[in-house]
């Protein structure tokens, strides 16, 4: 029998982590964060994604957290996701954030500028969710729950993912290249990136310009009564790289799903749009020059240049070719750049705006730098499906170790370690899944 060790998380013990035990813990933080809420008549559960920061529910959080419940609870998964798909919209939109306490959110000014509520910040006016949308992980997430023995499932979602990638490709793609456009850097869950500094006019140090210009966007957005013609007729939008592999990764799984459901024409659907956006990708993201992809921003798509986690996603995908995954791998075993003590930083080490730290001049601007247990969990299975299981071990030990040291926390310090973000946060339990991919 083991015991715990003192001043460790509860399951480090003297004979070293426990797997099982990371795991039981994953699932009480899951289950501490889960809300019930009576709505219509009927009951509906989601995990917030940390209960002091994050008081309501958000698109991406919640398709890691139906895929961590997949491993111990599946029903429980199904759940979190039915509580979102509640809140699609006729158009397929799926909202970024759910506000199903709106009383929690009519102080704060950011959940106003991101709804389509007509009068601001008048009393009594209370928005139940945002008109933005966030990284497209459902189809994955709902593949997983599937594989995990919620076959009944598939019947129920695949409709809604139907419509969701549907609007996706028909709503978001202006420039008809088949890759998704995000009207605000606050879309793509990578809020702060450096990716959008020059985008926003701002310096790498600048705190109040990267505050003013990214929700001077969102102003313009509401101003626009968040209608996608009028803000795609200006240069604020991006097509992200990140959202951009999240996109294409998740139509093979929607293809998957549909062929499993008996649907081939859904299925050739997502697989010749995957094949398409892969192709656009390449042709206008990709750098040869400098061995990685960047951001397009505006109609006239012009490169970000900064090094960005962004920069290596695309090595999720395993159609992605042999010799572009090599040089991705080359940044991102490189210790100078991305291979930093605890892999992978946000933004690459040698980048003027890289911070250890979530907070410039005791400002929060996030993922500037420190790493964050869902990004690795993508570079993860890229390194797996390339064939790199030895860099893939590496970073599910770090990880763990990450977690072991400060818990599951938003992000940490990808030098020291030290958590820099909102404690007991829900997709750090990734790096529980993380240890079962290898
Ligand atoms: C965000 O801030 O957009 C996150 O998804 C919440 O974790």
């Amino acid at each position: 029998m083991s015991t715990a060790v003192a001043g460790k998380k509860p399951w480090m013990t003297d004979a070293g982590p426990t797997l099982g035990a990371m795991r039981e813990a994953a699932r009480a933080l899951l289950q501490a964060n889960t809300e019930s809420v009576e709505y219509e008549g009927r009951s509906w559960r989601y995990s917030v994604p940390s209960t002091g920061s994050y008081p309501h529910q958000w698109l991406w959080d919640s398709g890691f957290h139906a895929i961590v419940w997949s491993l111990f609870d599946p029903a429980r998964g199904c759940d979190e996701l039915r509580s979102l798909f509640r809140w699609q919209r006729p158009n397929g939109l799926i909202p970024h954030v759910i506000f199903w306490h709106p009383k929690r959110a009519y102080l704060h000014i950011w959940p106003h500028l991101e709804s389509t509520d007509r009068w601001g910040l008048r009393p009594g006016n209370r928005p139940r969710t945002t008109a933005l949308t966030q990284p497209p992980v459902l189809a994955t997430a709902v593949e997983r729950l599937v594989l995990a023995g919620a076959e009944d499932f598939l019947a129920e979602a695949l409709p809604v993912l139907d419509r969701y990638y549907h609007y996706l490709a028909a709503e978001r793609d202006p420039d008809r290249d088949a890759l998704i456009s995000t009207i605000v850097q606050f879309e793509t869950g990578l809020d702060f990136s450096s990716a959008y500094d020059q985008a926003i006019g701002a310096g790498p140090r600048s705190v109040f310009k990267l505050v003013v210009n990214s929700r001077r966007v969102e102003i313009r957005n509401k101003l626009a009564g968040y209608d996608l013609r009028r803000i795609f007729a200006r240069e604020d939008h991006a097509e992200d790289l990140l959202v951009n592999t999240i996109w294409i990764d998740n139509l093979k799984a929607l293809a998957r799903l549909a062929r499993r459901a008996g649907q081939p024409d859904l299925a050739a659907w997502a697989e010749t749009k995957a094949t398409q956006a892969l192709q656009s990708l390449l042709e206008r993201a990709w750098d040869p020059a400098r061995g990685l992809f960047f951001n397009l921003v505006g109609s006239g798509e012009i490169r970000a240049r900064a090094k960005t986690i962004q920069c290596l996603l695309p090595l999720l995908l395993e159609d992605l070719p042999a010799d572009v995954a090599e040089r991705l791998l080359a940044h991102l075993t490189d210790r100078r750049e991305f291979w930093s003590p605890y892999p992978v930083p946000s933004v690459a080490l040698d980048e003027p705006s890289y911070s250890d730290d979530s907070h410039i001049h005791g400002i929060r601007l996030i993922w500037r730098g420190p790493c964050s247990m869902n990004t690795n969990w993508f570079l993860h299975q890229g390194l797996l499906r390339h064939g790199e299981a030895g860099y893939a071990s590496q970073l599910a030990d770090r990880s763990r170790e990450l977690v072991e040291k400060g818990g599951f926390n938003e992000f940490f310090d990808a030098r020291s370690g030290r958590p820099v973000g909102a404690k007991k946060f829900g997709w750090a339990t990734l790096a529980v899944d993380m240890q079962s991919l290898r």
